[in-house]
């Protein structure tokens, strides 16, 4: 059962830890939750703030997490690996350990009525409620796969 679910971005200060904050909101302590970035730009940094503050107006409190880098590891330790976009996808997959079997499916896949095909990095549109309203759309399909 899916139990350990992994959100990737690029630099993991902008849409993978609202992804984590806007799911962790809905599901509880049911689920395992982590973020991580393909770059180590932001290793250790906290969420960017204009994204702490388009959270927090929405009840999600982001101040708390930390960035860090996705590793090959991370197969093994999650159930499932949700990349924000195609890019982050690809440069997952070029990491996939021999054998390893966990699924990584894009977040937009969960919310097919969005006709997206991946979150708009608000890192470079500066427009962070677009993103958290794609988030929150794409986490409550998650939840129904999931639950
Ligand atoms: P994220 O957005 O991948 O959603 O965390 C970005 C944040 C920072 C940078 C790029 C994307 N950067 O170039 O520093």
């Amino acid at each position: 059962m899916t139990r350990r679910v992994l959100f990737v971005c690029l630099g993991n200060i902008c849409r993978s830890p609202a992804a984590e904050g806007v799911v962790r909101a809905m599901a509880g302590d049911r689920l395992r939750l982590d973020s991580a970035g393909t770059s180590d730009w932001h290793r250790g940094n906290p969420p960017y703030r204009p994204m702490i503050d388009a959270a927090a107006r929405r009840g999600i409190d982001l101040r708390g997490l930390r960035a860090r880098q996705f590793t090959r590891r991370d197969f093994l330790d999650f159930d499932l690996i949700v990349p924000m976009d195609p890019d982050n996808r690809a440069d997952i997959e070029r990491l996939r350990p021999e054998g390893a079997t966990t699924p990584v499916h894009l977040f937009t896949d969960y919310a097919p009525e969005a006709g997206m095909n991946h979150v708009p990095d608000p890192y470079y549109t500066r427009d962070f409620e677009a993103t958290l309203d794609l988030i929150e759309i794409c986490a409550a399909g998650l939840m129904r796969d999931l639950f």
